[in-house]
């Protein structure tokens, strides 16, 4: 019998939080519990309907999907459209889903989750740390009894959104602090990673062409970020879900990470402590 990983993620879509989405669905080894939505590439109720269309295309059952921050907790938002379309997923005219949003916010659905399968659940955010954030800090009991977090954010090495700092830690740098220093078991699946999953313009056209409709979404979807950014676009946070899957794939380490809150040159940046440790 296949083991099935109990997963819930938090997400942007975005872009390629849609490949995450959409993987998450599709995969036979994992158990998707639920989705939180949080303010990020875009506002919250655009994420929101963004990720019940790409339920839709991933034709999936029913998954309680909630609504969560609508801005950052302590800066105003800023949104990364000129990346994600306009609609924040592509702009591709999908028609609109008619599943129902869980009535839940997205805290009350994480305690609801995590209480019902305790020290099991795999929590993986592809997106700011607002709702994990406020999730730790409203249900603390709660929150310890995930079996860990596997993240997209950080970069041990350069950012994207700053020099130093990566989109969903610069997007709300208090949060991410927060669930840093939260002591749950994190896996950081940061930018030195992120960009490797590339598709080709060939690859792309592929799936469009497919009879299945997951596949023409997929397809649809890298060709209009293929045009956008003019280059081969990576699958981006549907990797922090396939290191769930696969973590033999992945070499990780163990180190401190800090993260940056200071209103300077790499505010929202990752500290990752690569000194030797010293057994003394
Ligand atoms: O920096 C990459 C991250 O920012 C991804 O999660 C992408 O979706 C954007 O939100
Ligand atoms: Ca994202």
């Amino acid at each position: 019998i296949m083991k099935k990983h109990p997963i819930i993620l938090d997400v942007d879509t975005g872009f390629d939080d849609a490949f995450a989405v959409l993987f998450a669905a599709m995969n036979q080894e994992v158990e998707l519990l639920g989705i939180t939505c949080v303010d990020g590439n875009t506002n919250v109720h655009q994420v929101v309907k963004n990720t019940l269309k790409v339920l839709d295309a991933a034709g999936a059952g029913e998954i309680p999907v909630s609504k969560g921050a609508t801005k950052p907790l302590v800066e105003e938002p800023l949104y990364a459209e000129h990346i994600h379309g306009a609609d924040g997923m592509g702009d591709l005219e999908l028609p609109e889903s008619s599943r129902n949003i869980d009535r839940r916010e997205a805290t009350e659905l994480l305690r609801d989750l995590v209480e019902s399968r305790p020290n099991e659940i795999t929590l993986v955010p592809v997106a700011p740390l607002t709702n994990i954030a406020n999730f730790i800090t409203k249900y603390p009991a709660s929150a310890k009894k995930l079996k860990e977090i596997c993240l997209m954010g950080g970069s041990a090495s350069v950012g994207n959104a700053t020099a130093m700092a990566e989109f969903n830690i610069w997007h709300d740098p208090e949060a991410a602090d927060i669930v840093f220093k939260s002591g749950i078991p994190i896996t950081m699946y940061g930018l030195d990673v992120f960009y490797l999953p590339i598709i080709t313009e060939a690859e792309a056209q592929r799936l469009t062409n497919s009879n299945e409709k997951s596949a023409q979404f997929a397809g649809k979807l890298l060709l209009s970020s293929m045009r956008r950014l003019k280059q081969n676009v990576t699958l981006g946070d549907y990797g922090a879900v396939a290191a769930v899957l696969r973590p033999s794939l992945l070499r990780t380490e163990v180190f401190d990470v800090g993260v940056e809150t200071a209103h300077g040159l790499v505010r929202g940046m990752t500290v990752v402590d690569r000194r030797p440790r010293l057994e003394l």
